[in-house]
C-alpha cells in the first residue's frame, strides 16, 4: 500500500486547479442508467471511486468510455442486479438503486455495510422507494426493490441527523420515471444534489424546488441522453484552503465556487484566514495570528462534516481552546488518535472534541483510516517539524485527484512511496 512522505514547515504558495466533485459525479454517473441514449459527463475527477462506479456500470451492461476528464456512457440494455462485491466495496454505489428501480422497476444490490465513520443505514432510501409503491426485501445480503408500477407520492426524508444526501438523490432518480407527482420533504440541499438534478433536467426530467428542503418531481415516460459538466469539488477546495492557512502560505483555488462554501469561509474568517476572489479563483491567506473557533457539523448550508477533520488540523495549530462537534456521523473522530501521535492535544467528550491548540507538531508515521481523516493527517504533516509518513493512502486516492502532485506544485516537500 502506497504512503506519503511529507517534510513539513514549507508555506504553500501558488495556484491549484480544483477538480470535479466526487460526491456529484458518482450519482450523476449512476443517473446515466435512466436512459438508453448516450450521455457525456465532463470535468470527471480521476479517482478510484469513479473507476469503481465505471466498473459497476459496465457490469450492469452499460458501455463506458473514459477520455481524459470526460466519460461517455451508453446504457442501451442493462440488468437490474449489481455485482455483490463491487457494490459492497463502495458505499456511494448505493445510488444505482434509484435509477434501476426507476427504469426497470427492479433493483437488487448488496446491502452496504456500515463504515468506520458510522452505521450509515439506508432506511430512508428504502422508505422513499416504498412510498412510490416498491416492495422491499432484504435477503442473503441483498436489498431488492421491485414494483409493478411506480406512482408519485409525498415522502418525508428527514432522519436522526436531518436530511440524507444520497437518499434524496436515490428517491429523486426513482421518481423521475414514476407516474404522477412526487414531493420530497426534508430533502438534502447540498450543491451535489442540485448538480444531479440539473443533469436529470437536461435529460428531460421535470423537477422543481432543488436546493430547497421541498423538491417536486413530475414523472415523465422516458428520458433522453444529455451532456453535463460536473461542479467543482468544494471539499477538495476547502482542504487546500486549510493547508494554505496551516502553513501560513497564500494559495489561489482555481475553479472553486465561493457560493458553495459560505459556511467554510465564514469559519475560516473567524479563525483569522481571509478569502477573496480575483480573476483566477479564490485567494486564501492568513491575516496574522490564528484564533480558535468552535465548529458544529450540519447538513448544507451548515458546516460540512467532510471538512471537520481538516478544520481540526487547523485548530491544533491555533493557540487556545476550540470545540468541534460532529452531529452527522456517530464515529467520525478516527483522526484524533493519529493527530495526537504528531503532538496534538485533543480530548473527546461525547460528540465533541476539545482541542487545546498551539503546541508545535513533530513528524511521525501515522495511519489513514478514512478519506477526510487522511486529508487532516496530510495537512498536519505539512505543518509538523521533520518527517511525517502517512500510510494507507488508498483512502486519499478515493477522493483527492493527484494530491501529492498538486501539493508539490504549491511548494510542499511531499513524495508518494509506492509499495513494490
Ligand atoms: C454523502 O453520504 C457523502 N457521500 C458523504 O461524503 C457525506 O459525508 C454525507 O453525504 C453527508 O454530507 C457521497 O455523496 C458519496 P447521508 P451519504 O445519507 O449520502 C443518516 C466523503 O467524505 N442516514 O446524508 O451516505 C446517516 O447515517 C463522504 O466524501 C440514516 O439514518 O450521507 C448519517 O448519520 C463521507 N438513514 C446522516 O443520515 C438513511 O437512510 C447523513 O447521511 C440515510 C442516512
Amino acid at each position: 500500500m502506497d504512503s506519503l512522505l511529507i517534510k513539513g514547515g514549507v508555506p504553500l504558495h501558488g495556484e491549484v486547479q480544483i477538480s470535479g466533485a466526487k460526491n456529484a459525479v458518482l450519482p450523476i454517473l449512476a443517473a446515466t442508467l435512466l436512459t438508453s441514449e448516450p450521455c457525456t459527463i465532463r470535468r470527471v475527477p480521476d479517482l478510484s471511486d469513479v473507476r469503481f462506479m465505471s466498473q459497476i456500470l459496465t457490469w450492469l451492461g452499460a458501455e463506458v468510455r473514459a477520455d481524459g476528464d470526460t466519460i461517455r456512457v451508453r446504457a442501451k440494455k442493462i440488468k437490474g442486479e449489481g455485482d455483490y462485491d463491487l457494490v459492497r466495496k463502495m458505499r456511494g454505489s448505493i445510488c444505482i438503486m434509484g435509477p434501476l428501480l426507476g427504469r426497470l422497476r427492479d433493483a437488487k444490490v448488496s446491502l452496504p455495510g456500515g463504515c468506520i465513520i458510522g452505521a450509515r443505514p439506508i432506511n430512508l432510501h428504502l422508505k422513499g422507494f416504498q412510498s412510490l409503491g416498491a416492495k422491499v426485501t432484504i435477503e442473503n445480503g441483498y436489498v431488492h426493490c421491485k414494483a409493478r408500477r411506480l406512482t408519485g407520492a409525498a415522502v418525508f426524508l428527514g432522519g436522526r441527523a436531518g436530511s440524507t444526501v444520497l437518499g434524496t438523490a436515490n428517491v429523486m432518480m426513482a421518481a423521475v420515471l414514476a407516474e404522477g407527482v412526487t414531493v420530497i420533504e426534508s430533502a438534502a440541499c447540498e450543491p451535489e444534489v442540485t448538480d444531479l438534478a440539473n443533469f436529470l433536467i437536461a435529460m428531460g426530467a421535470r423537477i422543481t424546488g432543488v436546493g430547497s428542503p421541498t423538491i417536486t418531481i413530475t414523472g415523465v415516460k422516458q428520458l433522453h441522453g444529455a451532456e453535463h459538466e460536473v461542479i467543482p469539488d468544494r471539499i477538495e477546495a476547502a482542504t487546500y484552503a486549510i493547508a494554505a492557512a496551516v502553513t501560513n502560505g497564500e494559495v489561489t483555488l482555481r475553479g472553486a465556487r465561493s457560493d458553495h462554501m459560505h459556511a467554510i469561509f465564514d469559519k475560516l474568517k473567524d479563525s483569522g484566514v481571509s478569502t477573496h476572489c480575483n480573476g483566477n479563483g479564490i485567494v486564501v491567506k492568513r491575516g496574522g495570528r490564528l484564533k480558535p473557533v468552535d465548529i458544529t457539523t450540519l447538513p448544507y448550508s451548515g458546516f460540512p462534516t467532510d471538512v471537520q477533520a481538516q478544520m481540526m488540523a487547523l485548530m491544533i495549530m491555533t493557540p487556545g481552546i476550540s470545540i468541534i462537534t460532529e452531529r452527522i456521523f456517530e464515529s467520525r473522530f478516527m483522526h484524533v488518535s493519529e493527530l495526537s501521535r504528531l503532538g496534538a492535544d485533543i480530548e473527546i467528550e461525547g460528540p465533541s472534541a476539545i482541542v487545546k491548540g498551539g503546541k508545535p507538531l513533530s513528524g511521525a508515521p501515522v495511519m489513514a483510516s478514512d478519506l477526510r481523516a487522511s486529508a487532516a493527517l496530510v495537512i498536519a504533516g505539512l505543518a509538523a517539524k521533520g518527517n511525517t509518513q502517512v500510510n494507507r493512502i488508498y483512502h486519499l486516492d478515493r477522493g483527492y485527484e493527484k494530491i501529492d502532485v498538486k501539493l508539490r506544485q504549491l511548494g510542499a516537500r511531499i513524495e508518494r512511496i509506492e509499495e513494490s
